[in-house]
């Protein structure tokens, strides 16, 4: 077997076979692929695809470049969540406390961000004293007594995708569905839970931008996790407009927190729920209709808030030390109307820019950075009302800021919020 036939073949269309997969990925590994080798045959799979067959195999080799976390001393059903990633994303804070006060077991190990804004985990370290690299039987002991723990990603977690992906990056090789659902699936069957939730943003502030590719994404997605044995299922969502009000580290940790104490932004509010519910039905075998029935009542009487206070303070975090930058600019509107608009990505950027996310990986978040969206989409505007608020020590030039907002004189159309499940 030889890297070049591999590539040619995948050039010619033809189908990788599960022996010529391994190849790849174990030569890769050990370098005897060189990078320049495995960008072509990269390449190849963007332009002609991968078949269902291939493309678990790829997720099987990729997983077997690791170890996969052994969860079996967790008593419960362990399910776990991945959403693909969106601008203010700090659902998994909100859904995780609501469905583990019912039982559901969480034993998350997340990703830090590169991106917009940090990942799960940077969020949770604008939280003074969290700690996010405990060890596994500190994790495993800490689910099983509160029925949550959230770790950093450790280094052994499929380390064929760290270096495949790094790779991707920077060869234009990024935008393919198989690569994606190896690349997600790969570290989540490696993290060692029973069930998956997964969602997938759909949207001009997503990866996937049309409903269309959003839905092939998600269903080669739950088709690998079904061949793993896992119960695996997508829920579409809208990205369109930041979740919620906020953009930003420990702005957002405190949204979560508003959210599950019932004070957050009714359609963020929404969504949460819907996917506590998922994760509560597929936990207990129940239909989706019982799940939220319990997800409502659980939620009503504040038990995620009281399940986020205990994880927090299991991990060493005091939730009532999370600071924010105390300099803030306000973004006045000139003129009147309603929110027809938000140029969410643009908004994203600025918070990159401000220092809320990285732009290397070694980059430091600064986790007090951020932005609050005070007037969000259908709202009416008056002339002269705070749009949004600037959390930043930065001069920056307003009128520009208010380039952001578009308003027109008619109320929009309601904006759709989860547009489908796929199982
Ligand atoms: N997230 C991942 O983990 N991998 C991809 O390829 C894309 C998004």
């Amino acid at each position: 077997m030889n890297i070049i036939d591999i590539i040619n073949k995948k050039k010619n269309k033809e189908i990788l076979t599960s022996k010529e997969i391994n190849y790849v990925v174990e030569n890769y590994m050990n370098d005897n692929i060189t990078d320049y080798q495995m960008s072509s045959l990269l390449m190849a799979i963007v332009i002609n695809g991968m078949n269902e067959a291939e493309t678990f195999n790829l997720t099987d080799a990729m997983i077997k470049s690791g170890k996969i976390l052994d969860l079996s001393g967790i008593n419960g059903v362990v399910v776990d969540k991945h959403s693909t990633g969106g601008i203010g994303d700090k659902t998994s804070l909100v859904v995780l406390p609501i469905a583990t006060s019912l039982g559901v077991k969480i034993a998350k190990m997340s990703g830090r961000g590169l991106g917009f804004t940090g990942g799960t985990i940077d969020k949770l370290e604008s939280i003074k004293g969290f700690k996010t690299d405990l060890k596994t039987d500190t994790f495993i002991k800490n689910v099983n007594n509160i029925g949550m723990s959230l770790i950093s990603q450790t280094e052994d977690l499929v380390p064929a995708d760290k270096k495949i992906y790094a790779l991707r990056d920077v060869t234009g090789t990024t935008e393919s569905i198989p690569l994606i659902a190896s690349s997600i699936m790969s570290k989540k069957i490696a993290s060692g839970a029973d069930k998956i939730l997964l969602d997938v943003k759909v949207g001009k502030g997503a990866f996937m931008k049309n409903i269309t590719d959003a839905t092939l994404l998600a269903k080669e997605m739950v088709k690998i996790g079904k061949r793993f044995n896992k119960e695996t299922i997508a829920v579409l969502t809208n990205m369109d407009y930041p979740l919620g009000r906020t953009i930003g580290n420990s702005l957002e940790v405190i949204e979560a927190i508003n959210t599950l104490d019932n004070k957050g932004e009714t359609r963020f509010t929404e969504l949460c729920l819907h996917e506590a519910s998922y994760m509560v039905s597929m936990a207990k075998n129940i239909d989706i209709k019982s799940a939220s029935m319990l997800v409502e009542e659980a939620f009503l009487s504040k038990k995620g808030l009281e399940k986020f206070k205990e994880f927090v303070s299991a991990q060493g975090g005091d939730i009532n030390k999370i600071k924010v930058e105390e300099d803030v600019i306000k973004v006045v509107s000139s003129k009147e109307g309603y929110v027809r608009d938000i140029d969410s990505l643009n908004l994203a950027k600025l918070c990159n820019d401000l220092g809320a996310g990285r732009k290397n990986k070694k980059d430091v978040i600064n986790e007090k950075v951020g932005i609050r969206i005070n007037k969000l989409y259908g709202d009416f505007v008056n002339k002269g009302d705070i749009l949004f608020e600037v959390y930043t020590k930065e001069n920056l030039e307003i009128k520009e800021l208010e380039k952001n907002f578009i308003l027109t004189k008619e109320k929009p159309q309601d904006i759709k919020i989860i547009y489908k499940i796929i199982k």
